[in-house]
């Protein structure tokens, strides 16, 4: 999606705490056709959403001229946002009738789909629910310890519904100031964008708010961590976030002993209009490399290990 405000305040800005990220560009779709968000299979493989298709791709980052391969083409959408594994190789995907340059999903449009990978080559797929009251899907997260529910971030509403994917049961989880649009505010109109739980806390960014910021899954006070043009972001092992940043940087954000949040520039080049991001499965090093998507179609491998706690 297009940005028409470029900003990066920082809260917190240490000074250049980080060597230089060795980088790859894996793949760059040809037309420059934008690519949304990603996830990473047990088999290392990655599976790829874009706004602008149906389809949901896999690519072989371990392959020298990896390709993007079609999967599989949901019915009755143009377009897919947030992706997610919520049983092992088994993934929740939103598809919807999106226009990516309204900003805009048509009503009703919004379904979340479930592949199942485990039991054939070709997945099993199965439509898990039907959002039909939100305006704009995007981000999707599991929720540790619940592997039936999955959270929708809806970035017009400005909310996380919680959908249940074995019964289809869709309610709203957390509504918040932080996670809403600003009224009659600039573009992007999109509030809340990427979600992900950890240790029962919500992580969420705010595109137009241009904030970082958690709530703890049972409610409580919101805290923003950082502000920065932010899509959609991947926690590592350590608890830090990566946090894509737009025009085209990575955000790192660390916990400091005393608790507060510290903030770095952990990539500036190489990304054009990053868009999510996940790390790798399968062995020591391929859990140190973090995929990132971007708008302009790059899939980049961002080797971390560099990066230490
Ligand atoms: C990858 O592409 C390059 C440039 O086209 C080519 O020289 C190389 O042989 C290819 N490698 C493989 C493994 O296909
Ligand atoms: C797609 O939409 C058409 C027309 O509304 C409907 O008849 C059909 O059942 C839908 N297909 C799926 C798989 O939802
Ligand atoms: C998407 O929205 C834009 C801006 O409102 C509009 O010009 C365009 O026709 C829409 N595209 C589709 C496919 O409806
Ligand atoms: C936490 O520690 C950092 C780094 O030492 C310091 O800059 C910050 O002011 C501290 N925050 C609080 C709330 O104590």
């Amino acid at each position: 999606m297009m940005w028409l405000v470029n900003f990066l305040v920082l809260l917190k800005l240490s000074a250049c705490a980080i060597a230089t990220l060795p980088t790859q560009l894996i793949f760059q779709t040809p037309t420059g056709q934008a690519l949304e968000n990603i996830a990473v299979r047990p088999s290392s493989k990655l599976l790829i959403t874009s706004t602008a298709s149906p389809t949901l791709y896999t690519l072989d980052p371990t392959v020298a001229n990896a390709t993007l391969d079609e999967v599989y083409t949901f019915p009755n959408a143009s377009g897919l946002t947030g992706i997610t594994e919520y049983r092992p190789d088994v993934y929740a995907i939103v598809a919807s009738e999106i226009n990516a340059t309204a900003l805009t999903e048509a009503p009703g449009s919004v379904v979340i789909w479930s592949l199942d990978f485990t039991s054939r080559s070709t997945p099993a797929v199965r439509r898990a629910a039907r959002i039909p009251q939100s305006k704009f899907a995007n981000g999707l997260s599991t929720v540790p310890g619940e592997p039936d529910l999955v959270l929708v971030a809806d970035s017009v509403l400005g909310m996380a519904f919680e959908v249940n994917v074995r019964t289809g049961a869709v309610r709203v989880l957390i509504q918040n100031t932080e996670m809403s649009l600003i009224p009659s505010g600039p573009p992007p109109t999109l509030g809340i964008n990427g979600l992900h739980v950890r240790a029962g806390v919500l992580y969420f960014t705010n595109t137009q708010r241009g904030t970082f910021s958690r709530v703890p899954l049972g409610g409580g006070t919101v805290e923003v961590l950082g502000s920065g043009e932010f899509d959609d972001f991947a926690l590592d092992t350590e608890g830090r976030a990566w946090v894509a940043t737009n025009p085209g940087s990575l955000m790192l954000f660390t916990r400091l002993k005393n608790g507060t949040f510290e903030a770095e520039i952990a990539l500036d080049t190489v990304l054009n209009e990053p868009s999510s991001a996940a790390f790798g499965r399968d062995g020591a090093r391929e859990t140190k490399i973090l995929y990132v998507t971007t708008r302009s179609g790059q899939i980049v491998a961002v080797d971390t290990s560099g990066a230490l706690a």
